[in-house]
Parts: C-alpha cells; structure tokens; sequence
C-alpha cells in the first residue's frame, strides 16, 4: 500500500479513536460522507472558526458579522444560478459501475504529471545543494518543461470544455489520456453527464400545501440578500466586509476522502464589497491577505500553493484557489472570487428591490463588486489535523504519537497531572485547575504512570503537562513539560498562566500575519 494512503488511514483511525471524529449514527452503520465532530473535534474546530473570525470581524473594522438561516426563500436559488447551474459534470465506470467527478479525474491525471516534474525538481535539489538554481532548472530541463507543459495544456483544456459546457470533449480527454477506474483499472466509461448538487427539502404541514425548498450550497447568498440590511443599520461604508460562518450542503457525487468532501459542511465566508472597478486590487489583497492567515499557523509554507482557475463559476471574472498539500496531494482549500455584481443584480432583478449603495464621495448610486472568499472549516481542520499528526523515534529508540497542532488551536490547553493519587497531590491539583480554567481548557488526569498520560496528551495535542510532585507541597512549584520538545521545566504554580497565554493567545498567533 502507498505510505500516503497508509497516513490518511492513521489521520482517520487517530481521529475516532481520541475523540475527534466519528461517522455521523454509527450505530446503523454510518451516513455516507456525513461525520460528528466528537469532544476534542467540536474544540479544535470551534478554535480555527474564532481565528478566522477574530482575524476577519474583530481585526478588521469594516468587516462585520452575519447569521443567516440555512433555509432561504427558493427564489435565492433560482437568482444565484445555483439552480440551474451548480452542476458536476458525472462520470460512470460501466464495469465496476462506480461514479466519478469527471474532472477530478482528469485534474489528478494532470496533478500526478505535475508530481513527476517535482521529483525531477526535487532530485535535482539533493545533487546540486546550495548551488542549486531551481527558476533556471524549470526553464531549462527538458523532461521537466515536457510535464509541465503536458500538464497545462490538459488543464487549460479540460477548463475550456467545461467552460463551454462541452461535455463529449472531457470525456475524449478521458479517453486520450487513457484514465482508468482508479479503483479498478477499466477504462469502460460512460458519457459525461451533469448531475445538480442541490439538497432539496419542504417547507409546509400537508404535503399538497408544501414548498420546495432548499438547504444552503453556500453560505454567501445570505450576506448577499442581507446586504443592504447591513449596510444601513450599520452605516457601513463601501469598502466592507460580511462575514459568516455556517453549515452548508452539498449532495456530493464522490465523497471518498473522510471529512474533505462531505454533504453537510461548515464554511467560513467573507463578502468584501467594493466599488465597480476596484475588485481586481481587493481581489489581490484578499488573495495575499488569506495565504497570510494560513501561514501564521505554521504548518509549512512548501504546503501551500495557489491555483488559478481556468474554468470560472457563472458568477466569477477572477478565481484562485489556496492548495493545501493533503495526505492525498494538493487540493482546495480556501477559494478567493472576484464575484463582480453578479449577485446583487441577480437578487434585484429576481426580487424586484433596489440593491445599491448611495456612495457619497461619488455622489452615486451604484450596486458593488463583491470579493469573497471562502474557506472550508471542515478541509481546515484536516489541514490542521493531518499535518500535525506525527510518529517519532526518541532517542531510547522508543517512539511516540504526537499531535502537534499549533498550541492556538489545541482542544485542551494544558493537563494537570498529580504524580500519585495520595499524600494530598490531587488536591493542589486540583486547586492549580480551579485557577486555570478560567481562562484555559485543562484537563486533569491520574491513571497510569505519569509516562504513559504524557503519551496521551502528546496524542490528544495538549500542549502542556503540568506535574504535582511532592516537592510542590513545599516550595508551591511544578514541573512543566512542552509536547513538542519534550522538555521539562520547574516553575512556580503562579507562572504557569503566563508561560501557557504567552505560548496559546491568538494575538500572538495572528500577530505573525
Ligand atoms: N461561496 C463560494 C463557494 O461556496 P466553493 O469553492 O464551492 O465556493 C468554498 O466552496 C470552500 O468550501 C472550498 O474551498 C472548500 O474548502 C469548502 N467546501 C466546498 N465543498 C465542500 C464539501 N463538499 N465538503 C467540505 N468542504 C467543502
């Protein structure tokens, strides 16, 4: 088996078997693509979304909050295109009858051709050192200007067909690249059709007076709609921003890759409005502004890269992608759009309402350009999750899991641990965590070894361990011990507060933007 598929494997058995997350009514063995966010998951998630909220609404005072209902009036959906137009473009196996997003099956052909340019790269590194020129090696190594030429020019096609609605040409791309089955090798497809993501519901006692409705694809059109609500309760001012968080529904075709692709999701959005020829520079500042936010996590700059996108959504003039290198390769992470005024106009034309904004600088009425961007909490905390996880081999030749996520982030900031059950430990134990938690999760812990509940929080990714011995019932110290070094070190009971906010405050996290 691959050594990447045998990492995701351990990212989804660690996940389950520490309390992160389950498959949603496992008892009645599980709902495709839908999880539950179990005791230490709900924590980490709800700690990326009030990151991403604080460096959004709180830094920012033109940028506001918003909570809209999931359930919108089904006129939104007809306005936003979404009803006729969020399609995929399908693809069936007729052997092993399995379905396939047609275009990601032509986007990982063409990503394996980009990995193949990346270990010539690559390889060249480790000969070369130091005197290794990597821009002058692109532009001039044949086989690796072979792939990465092969690669763009599938790219810039299978963005063209699709552009054009020409879905007999993916499946000729299909075909002349001799893509198989992954999962089973043939090469027996069928057409490629488009298939509507939409989740249909009812809104209505009896099922004669019911309406169709729809549960949100996307949190933005409740910004949208709300737009002026906002902007004139809160004599806001264009440039602003809304910002949402929520739930989101998607009834995916292919939904293979744990928490990646689900049908009920949580996204993070932001609707920066502008005035009308002003959306490329926002589009550019959000574009750097979100790699930004990314990169003070500190999961290495070499996992991310930007895509921009060939084949743009009906509502888009510019798109790019943050990639984010996932146990399975590079994939979307967050998405930053130049949306235009594609939606506002919509709206106004489906509801018959003015949606403009009276500029008085101009001394004009216009509807605004709108930026957004948008990222997946749940993709987020995958990010997070699978990057973070670790095996180590310590210097006894012993190894450890260790779950080093950004202290930030951590569900449980710190365990306090009394070195025995006795002798009045548990007690002042008991006492330090009485004082923390106002401020921190901490958890307390007294079975086992003191060795083996490291090992455990090491593994839940708590960043501290603070140990009660008996020397602390004299002197009022405790031992100390960082996760990632290891490291242990004797303090004051009265220190710990400081030495724990200094290592787990957002602002020092978010002030590394
Ligand atoms: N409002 C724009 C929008 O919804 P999108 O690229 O379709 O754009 C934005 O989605 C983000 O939402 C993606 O970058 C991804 O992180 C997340 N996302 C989309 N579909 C998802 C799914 N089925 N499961 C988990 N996250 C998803």
């Amino acid at each position: 088996m691959a050594k990447q598929e045998d990492i995701f494997k351990n990212v989804v058995s660690h996940a389950k078997e520490y309390g992160f997350i389950f498959p949603s009514s496992e008892v009645y063995d599980g709902l495709s693509a839908v999880y539950d966010y179990a005791q230490n998951g709900v924590e980490l998630k709800k700690n990326i979304r009030e990151y991403w909220w604080k460096s959004m609404v709180q830094m920012n005072e033109n940028i506001v909050g918003l909570d809209a209902a999931i359930l919108m009036h089904p006129t939104t959906w007809k306005a936003s295109g979404h009803v006729d137009a969020f399609n995929d473009p399908l693809i069936d196996n007729k052997d092993s009858k399995k379905r396939y997003r047609a275009d990601v099956l032509v986007e990982d052909h063409a990503e394996k051709i980009h990995q193949k340019a990346q270990k010539e790269i690559d390889k060249a590194k480790a000969r070369f050192g130091d005197a290794f020129n990597e821009q002058e090696f692109v532009t001039t190594n044949a086989r690796v200007i072979e792939y990465l030429a092969k690669e763009k020019e599938i790219r810039e096609r299978l963005g063209r067909s699709l552009g054009n609605g020409d879905l007999a040409d993916v499946k000729a791309l299909i075909e002349e690249l001799e893509i198989a089955d992954p999962e089973t090798g043939s090469k027996n497809w069928t057409e490629v059709k488009q298939f509507n993501l939409m989740f249909g519901t009812k809104l209505g006692a009896s099922a004669e007076n019911a309406m169709d409705l729809y549960l949100r694809p996307e949190t933005a059109q409740g910004i949208f709609v709300n737009f002026l609500n906002v902007q004139k309760s809160g004599r806001m001012k264009v440039p602003f921003g809304i910002a949402q968080t929520g739930k989101a529904f998607r009834n995916e075709i292919v939904a293979r890759q744990f928490i990646f692709r689900m049908r009920e999701f949580e996204q993070m959005e932001m609707q920066f409005f502008v005035r009308p020829g002003e959306e490329m520079k926002s589009y550019e500042y959000w574009k750097e502004t979100r790699l930004k936010w990314h990169l003070s996590l500190g999961l290495g700059k070499e996992n991310y890269r930007f895509h921009d996108h060939e084949k743009l959504a009906h509502y888009a003039n510019a798109a790019a992608d943050i990639e984010f290198n996932f146990p399975f390769g590079f994939k979307e992470l967050e998405g930053i759009h130049s949306r235009t005024d594609f939606d506002l106009k919509a709206h106004e034309e489906y509801s018959g309402r003015k949606l403009q904004y009276f500029d008085p600088e101009l001394n004009e009425n216009y509807v605004p350009y709108v930026v957004e961007t948008s990222v997946g909490l749940d993709r987020m905390f995958l990010a997070v999750f699978a990057t973070s996880l670790k095996e180590e081999t310590l210097e006894d030749g012993s190894t450890r899991t260790v779950l080093k996520l950004p202290a930030v982030l951590a569900p449980t900031k710190a365990a306090v641990l009394p070195l025995v059950k006795k002798d009045g430990l548990p007690e002042v134990s008991r006492k330090i965590i009485e004082d923390l938690k106002w401020d921190f999760n901490v958890a307390y812990d007294e079975k086992d070894a003191v060795g083996r509940r490291y090992r455990r929080q090491d593994a839940l990714g708590t960043p501290f361990c603070i140990t009660v011995d008996h020397q602390t019932l004299e002197d009022e110290t405790v031992t100390i011990r960082h996760r990632d070094t290891m490291k242990q070190d004797r303090v004051k009971i009265t220190e710990l507060r400081g030495i724990i906010e200094n290592e787990v405050s957002m602002k020092n996290w978010l002030m590394k933007m």
